[in-house]
């Protein structure tokens, strides 16, 4: 007889787990590890300064609030600290709108080679991904807005996207928000929206600001710097974030995390650093990439999406391989529907032009 045994709600066990960037290559002893669009500047001093001076506290809860946090929030962005909510990661939070606003037979829907999770976050409640196709590898919004059903309840748009890089004009964005029912979530999810400045583009604010169904998700694992503390933000009208509140774990970012995310956003020139950096090096990978013979998508990130053939010996897996033994880490895609491309995040000098080079070998043999 089979044992009874507590079996998961329906489409959980449908979930294929995340599988983060690899950061070890066996037997390489030094790697450069560019497959997770970490910053290779690190974080703030200041916010390892902030970070070690919580441990003085950490006996204590932190502010279930994340009150200081949200108020440096507001001041660095112009924006109401009652709307924002604070996460453990961007990550926890588009979960959390999911688990607040998805249920059985609700559909979630996002691109083609949109972020992974936004599929784990649908299943995870019961409801249905809906993928729609993209185009050129760019979400193609009348394709969103036609499959959009009575069932919608949440759109995810990742801007700019990961792992494609590309991005849509806010005029794009708005066309979207203006197709879909009021009573539909639209969540753009903007991680990587400070290494874009350019007129056509706007981070999400604007939009969660002037309606009453758009939240905008950000992070502190970027150009931040600070991946492994796990922070991440929310903007949103003021009925979500009271949602999200009722939600989420009552402490759910620890106390260094607060401070140091704080002290981070004080940091204007830590972050032109940052920008200035990936800029320069994102421009010049793609250009001595796209010179070897290899198709680079234009990217406003601060990672590159670079396109191998199927012909045996030159596959994405083959490059993945090669690159691996020289201690470079990248992404394979496949997972996003792009088995024939490598994800690069920019790196430090010395990794980038250790890329090219061996990029350079590979393309030759
Ligand atoms: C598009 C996108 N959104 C969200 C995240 C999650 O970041 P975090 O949970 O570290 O804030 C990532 C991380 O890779 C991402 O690429």
């Amino acid at each position: 007889m089979t044992a009874q045994r507590p079996v998961p709600r329906s489409g959980i066990l449908t979930i294929d787990p995340y599988v983060p960037g690899k950061s070890a290559a066996p037997g390489v002893a030094r790697i450069h590890k560019l497959s997770s669009n970490e910053t290779p500047l690190g974080p703030s001093p200041k916010a390892i300064e902030a970070y070690k001076a919580a441990a003085d506290a950490l006996a204590l809860y932190p502010d279930g609030a994340a009150t200081a946090l949200r108020e440096a929030i507001a001041a660095r962005h112009g924006l109401d600290p009652a709307r924002i909510v604070c996460g453990a990661g961007s990550d926890e939070l588009l979960a959390l709108i999911a688990n607040t606003y998805l249920g059985p037979g609700d559909e979630a829907l996002y691109s083609e080679h949109g972020f992974l999770v936004y599929k784990i976050a649908a299943l995870a409640n019961s409801a249905t991904p809906v993928i729609v196709p993209e185009k050129n590898r760019k979400a193609d919004v009348d394709g969103m807005l036609a499959r959009v059903t009575p069932r919608t309840r949440l759109v995810y748009l990742a801007n700019p996207n990961n792992p494609t890089g590309s991005y849509l004009p806010y005029d794009e964005v708005k066309r979207l928000h203006a197709g879909l029912p009021s009573t539909t979530v639209l969540v753009i999810d903007a991680a990587y929206a400070e290494y874009v400045r350019k007129n056509d583009y706007e981070a999400g604010i604007e939009l969660v600001s002037t309606s009453n169904n758009v939240v905008m998700t950000r992070t502190f694992s970027k150009i931040y710097g600070l991946a492994g503390l796990r922070v991440g933000w929310a903007y949103c009208p003021a009925h979500i974030a009271d949602a999200l509140n009722r939600v989420r774990g009552p402490f759910n970012v620890s106390v260094p995390a607060q401070h140091a995310a704080a002290a981070a956003l004080r940091d204007r020139a830590h972050l032109d650093a940052n920008f200035a950096h990936n800029s320069k090096w994102r421009d010049w990978l793609t250009t001595e990439i796209r010179k070897l013979g290899f198709d680079v998508d234009d990217s406003v990130g601060n990672f590159i999406l670079i396109h191998f053939g199927k012909k045996k010996g030159k596959t994405a897996q083959d490059a993945d391989n090669f690159l691996a033994a020289r201690g470079l880490i990248l992404r394979g895609v496949a997972a996003y529907g792009l088995p024939d491309a490598l994800r690069l995040t920019v790196g430090p000098a010395d990794a980038n032009r250790a890329v090219v080079d061996a990029l350079a070998e590979f393309a030759k043999q």
